[in-house]
């Protein structure tokens, strides 16, 4: 059975916005698009940046260093220089609260 983690509120993410948590050892961000949340590791692929200071573009956000673009809800790396896809997470909302499935290497 999926275990999941409490990450945040709701409320701390409007529409457009983009923040990041950290949940065990990774850091992970949390994208609301249009009330409709997604997750995905916060870090860059490339050369390590928060992401979460990103720019969303659509269902996409833009690295902030050198513009790399991920797919938020596949994390699919559609253009460089980062070759590697990102991890996304599953996640659900309970009494307004965001949790985020925990993957099984880190049950
Ligand atoms: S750190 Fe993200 S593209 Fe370079």
């Amino acid at each position: 059975m999926a275990k999941y983690m409490k990450i945040a509120s709701k409320t701390e993410i409007g529409p457009g916005e983009v923040k990041g948590f950290s949940m065990q050892s990774s850091p992970v961000l949390i994208a609301n698009l249009n009330g409709r949340y997604y997750a995905m590791d916060s870090a860059c692929p490339h050369a390590h940046a928060p992401l979460e200071d990103g720019i969303i573009n659509g269902k996409t956000l833009k690295c902030p260093w050198h513009g790399s673009v991920f797919d938020l809800e596949s994390g699919r790396c559609i253009s460089g220089p980062a070759v590697m896809d990102q991890r996304v997470y599953n996640l659900k909302i309970e009494n307004g609260i965001i949790q985020i499935e925990i993957p099984d290497a880190e049950k």
